[in-house]
């Protein structure tokens, strides 16, 4: 996709860069943050100009809103550096719409898509030597937007903070993670929030994952909050099975993320023919199915991490292993495979999702 914006972004840029304090063999995601970031404010029923900045502190009141009652929303999306040289951000239309969806959940004015996109691209254009050219590696882009109004009183802001910061990023996980199936505990439910991208949904799953952490697991398998009888999310992803040779995936209402790299991978899938469904699994036909082998994989899919191979998952006490294939080939790695080589600029993009800078 090409975004064609004239919007005239005023630029102060900063008077020195920082970029040689980074070690490029280090990329944990937030350790370091680019030169330059966008902002753009909103009051009295309208949105200022945006400008992009030096990288910096926001100056705000103890009273903010954001800091008391969660009136946060964010996305996360990245830009890459291809083989030849060029860098694209991929699917950035998407991600603006979770944004626009978000906001509208959280009772927050959006920016127009010249603001989100156009922005964006500047800024990448901008810092676009902090864009890494290895293996796994990508900018990571994160718009996010906060109700600045200072006051204690709980009511829908008037006045807001629309920004974009991005930082240099390696993967996310290094190794393949053990789940639990999380049976007391809710990440979301139906009617609340759980299909926007809002700091409370994460600030909540971080007590949960902490327990199943202390049990020497590294994620949580999130299930439905009424029976918790139904596979949701692994962690802050999207979960996938091959089950019977089939990729499954928990089918998307209000209490799942409409994860971009998710729709990727269906869209994807679908193309090399690889069987899809896209329904409810339960906790018993996914422990039937680790019992009996049916189970062949599991993994998480999300930005940050794009495919995270799950090895073992704890039900009820006991735990499954997820034997490797013997010739070490399957879904999860094609499906990684093709998702890079269009990222990375290697494949066609038929689907238009690459936004070139
Ligand atoms: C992402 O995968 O981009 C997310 O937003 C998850 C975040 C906790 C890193």
């Amino acid at each position: 996709m090409n975004y064609i914006g004239d919007m005239r972004i005023p630029m102060r840029r900063v008077a020195h860069s920082r970029i040689r304090e980074v070690n490029w063999d280090q990329l944990e995601l937030g350790t370091y943050n680019s030169d330059h970031m966008l902002v753009c404010d909103y009051s009295e029923g309208r949105w200022f100009g945006p400008e992009i900045i030096p990288f910096g502190p926001f100056a705000l009141l103890p009273t903010t809103l954001a800091f008391h009652y969660g009136q946060t929303i964010f996305e996360g999306m990245k830009a890459f550096r291809t083989e030849d040289g060029r860098v694209q951000i991929f699917r950035a239309d998407k991600h603006y719409h979770r944004y626009l969806k978000s906001a509208e959940r959280l009772c927050m004015p959006a920016v127009s898509p010249e603001v989100f996109i156009e922005g964006m691209r500047r800024l990448v254009q901008l810092d676009k030597e902090w864009v890494p050219g290895g293996a796994g590696t990508a900018l990571y882009l994160r718009p996010f937007q906060i109700a600045t109004d200072s006051r204690l009183k709980l009511k829908i802001a008037d006045s807001y903070r629309f920004a974009i910061v991005c930082s240099p990023a390696g993967n996310y996980f290094a190794h393949p993670v053990r789940v639990k199936v999380e049976r007391e505990y809710a990440r979301a439910v139906r009617g609340g929030t759980g299909y926007a991208k809002c700091g409370g949904n994460y600030g909540g799953s971080l007590y949960p994952t902490q327990k199943a952490r202390e049990e020497g697991y590294d994620q949580v398998l999130w299930t439905d909050g009424v029976s918790h009888e139904y596979i949701e999310e692994s962690g802050m992803m999207n979960v996938f099975f091959v089950i019977d040779g089939v990729l499954v995936t928990p089918p998307l209402n209000d209490t799942t993320l409409d994860g971009v790299t998710r729709d990727s991978l269906l869209v994807l899938a679908s193309a090399a023919g690889i069987p899809v469904e896209e329904r409810s699994v339960s906790v018993e036909e996914l422990r039937e199915g680790l019992e009996h082998g049916r189970v062949k994989e599991a993994f998480g899919a999300g930005t940050a991490a794009v495919i995270s191979p799950i090895w073992q998952i704890g039900i009820d006490g006991r735990d499954y292993t997820i034997p490797v294939s013997r010739d070490g080939s399957s879904v999860g790695v094609e499906l990684k495979e093709m998702l890079d080589a269009i990222r990375y600029g290697r494949a066609d993009d038929p689907y238009g999702w690459n936004f070139y800078i």
